[in-house]
């Protein structure tokens, strides 16, 4: 029988996991769809009972619902417990497993780069994307992890959970060029001409990445490029998570190269 798969936020039509997922389906010759389904706040707990009754065979879910729908799943992953947020449902006999795979996805971005696990690295923002960013970072063996974040306090207990260190903001300005990666986990770039912290200092042989895919180009990455540093968007991170959601699905570990270069095309 043929399965379905599908994404649910509000807003949902900007969403480019349809794209993603059906060109894997059809690359891979699995006869599966998957669709994109509008859920108001609302709605959310008869829209997961649903999933069930009709056959659903895995999700994503996107903003609002990462958090409000963990209370409604019968398990929840370790990815998604670190989170408290769940981006990827696992629907198999009735019951809906939730996974967290965007912290994985970063990193799995990040590793096509020349980073090194032991150089030291810089993760801006203490929120919950920084979060699983940096649990994930620490899993994959990076061992000299620094957060710096506006709010002094969050970085602290963010770094104290990892194992790892925490630096003012202005700190973390003075001393960028000892950063041989930076992350950016924060929303300041994505809607307004900002950096998250001055850049004056950045040496010009670290690897900066930023979470943010729309715009493509972030002030920040540009500003870093500009200063000669190899930059890294988050369309890596987003064609990454993806993969990981679609290999649970499926089995199948899709190409990532290929559609990192078609969603570029497309956000281009
Ligand atoms: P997300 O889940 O996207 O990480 P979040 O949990 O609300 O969202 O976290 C947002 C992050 O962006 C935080 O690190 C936040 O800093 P504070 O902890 O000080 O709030 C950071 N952030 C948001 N707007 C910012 C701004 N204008 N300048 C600097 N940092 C900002």
């Amino acid at each position: 029988m043929k399965k379905w798969y599908a994404v649910i936020g509000d807003p949902i039509s900007h969403s480019l996991s349809p794209f993603m997922h059906d060109y894997w389906f059809e690359k891979h010759g699995i006869d599966a769809s998957y669709i994109p389904v509008h859920v108001e706040p609302k709605q959310l707990e008869q829209a997961l009972h649903s999933m069930k009754l009709l056959g659903n065979s895995g999700f994503n879910i996107t903003l609002p619902h990462k958090q409000a729908a963990i209370p409604l799943l019968n398990e929840l992953d370790e990815t998604a417990r670190i989170m408290n947020a769940v981006n990827t449902v696992v629907a198999k006999n009735g019951r809906l497993k939730g996974f967290n795979t965007d912290g994985d996805g970063f990193v799995r971005s990040l590793l096509s780069y020349p980073v090194d696990k032991d150089g030291a690295l810089l993760v801006i923002g203490a929120g919950g994307a920084a979060r699983g960013i940096s649990f994930a970072l620490s899993r994959a063996g990076f061992s000299n992890i620094t957060i710096t974040n506006r709010t002094f306090r969050r970085a602290q207990e963010l770094a104290e959970e990892i194992d790892s260190k925490a630096i003012v903001l202005t700190e973390a300005e003075s001393n960028l060029s000892e950063f041989n990666t930076i992350v950016q986990t924060t929303s300041v770039g994505l809607t307004e001409e900002a950096l998250p912290l001055s850049l004056t200092h950045l040496g010009s042989g670290s690897v900066v990445a930023d979470i943010i895919y729309n715009p493509l180009e972030t002030p920040f990455l540009k500003e870093s490029k500009a200063r000669g540093c190899l930059v890294l968007n988050g369309v890596g991170m987003f064609v990454n998570q993806g993969a990981i959601a679609f290999e649970k699905w499926t089995g199948i570990r899709p190409d990532t190269e290929g559609m990192i270069k078609l969603i570029t095309e497309k956000l281009g």
